[in-house]
């Protein structure tokens, strides 16, 4: 089977690899075709039908469960293609929180950017609107917001859920108007399985899933999470001197831009008041700051007079291998005992 098709798209002659979808080789060949529910890290679910294209004149497809095949002759936006997607997109929008202005995906939102393509009818979106007070806000997690009303029902925070978290704390639940994404029984977010990972929000396509302390920074670095031994990577954004976000880091072969629930928003510690900041010794019964000479020639004191099996080691997953290395290398060579163990193993 040769690796790449030949298709048209539009009358433009485009090739794309086999096994990829009509959508992804639209998209990766520049082609738009009006998408919610297609994300690339997630199994397509075909749920929102905004992605219709007619194939070879005769059929309309899901292109984002279309996998292309030699010579497709692809169209993306006949008379009968847009009708259908104007009234999926003016159904989607009819009952959509629509102040945009207060919108954290203000900037970056699909269903801004499918409405700008479809075009939608001011009138019947009236006619169409079935809520007549908005739904009320889950605010119950510490790290994020749900909100019901932004929510399209894409399910890509379902199927991150399910797909790459493997822990399935929400879903559709209800029926026809009523639908809505929550967790089991209908409870509070915080009240589910959910683990505060946050990768639903990275992938929710509108504002529905948004971070509580979502100040936009100036600058970022890239860098390696500390929490623990795994050397996740990861962005941290820094405003004013301080952190205010940190985001994955989609080129780590260690975590491929995933967070855990520390890495994504357990950073606040650097910043932190109470954050230790100089070595403190025991005075008179009272911790003191003190400087980094006394704190090592104190402790160096201490170490002589424990030495053996005295002596013990927790070693911490926050050091590098190498660091992690020498202290195992010291307490066995210079302090002479084998009591040493890891903080990633208790
Ligand atoms: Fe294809 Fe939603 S993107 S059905």
């Amino acid at each position: 089977m040769a690796s790449r098709v030949e298709l048209t798209i539009n009358g433009r002659k485009v090739t794309a690899a086999a096994k990829t979808t009509v959508l992804e080789a639209a998209l990766a060949n520049g082609i738009y075709i009006p998408h919610l529910c297609h994300h690339k890290d997630l199994v397509p679910s075909g749920v929102c039908r905004l992605c219709l294209v007619e194939v070879n004149g005769k059929w309309t497809a899901i292109s984002c469960k279309t996998p292309v095949e030699q010579g497709f002759v692809v169209r993306t936006e006949t008379p009968e293609i847009q009708a259908v997607r104007k009234v999926a997109v003016e159904l989607l929008i009819a009952d959509h929180q629509t102040n945009c202005l207060a919108c954290g995906a203000s900037t970056d939102c699909g269903l801004q950017r499918v409405a700008r393509h479809v075009g939608v009818d001011q009138d019947r979106l009236r006619r169409l609107k079935r809520r007549a007070q908005p739904l009320p806000l889950d605010e119950s997690n510490p790290f994020f917001t749900f909100d019901p009303n932004r929510c399209v029902l894409c399910g890509i925070c379902v199927r991150t859920c399910e797909e790459i978290e493997r822990v399935s704390a929400i879903d559709y639940t209800f029926r026809g108007p009523a639908t809505k994404i929550a967790g089991f029984g209908d409870k509070a977010r915080i009240e589910s399985a959910c683990e505060s990972c946050g990768e639903c929000i990275v992938r929710c396509p509108v504002g529905a899933l948004t971070p509580k302390d979502a100040l936009p920074p100036t600058h970022e670095t890239r860098t390696v999470c500390t929490f623990c031994g795994c050397g996740c990577g990861m962005y941290l954004g820094a405003r004013d001197g301080k952190l205010v976000r940190s985001r994955g880091d989609e080129a780590s072969a260690a975590s491929r831009g995933r967070l855990c629930v520390k890495g994504r928003f357990g950073y606040h510690f650097v910043n932190h008041p109470d954050r230790l900041k100089a070595p403190l010794v025991r005075k008179n019964g009272a911790l003191v700051e003190t400087t980094w000479d006394e704190a090592l020639d104190l402790v160096a004191e201490k170490f002589g007079a424990h030495k053996g099996d005295a002596f013990a080691v927790i070693a911490s997953a926050k050091c590098t291998t190498e660091e992690n290395y020498l202290l195992q290398k010291f307490t066995r060579a210079v302090m002479g005992t084998n009591n040493i163990d890891h903080c990633a193993r208790l």
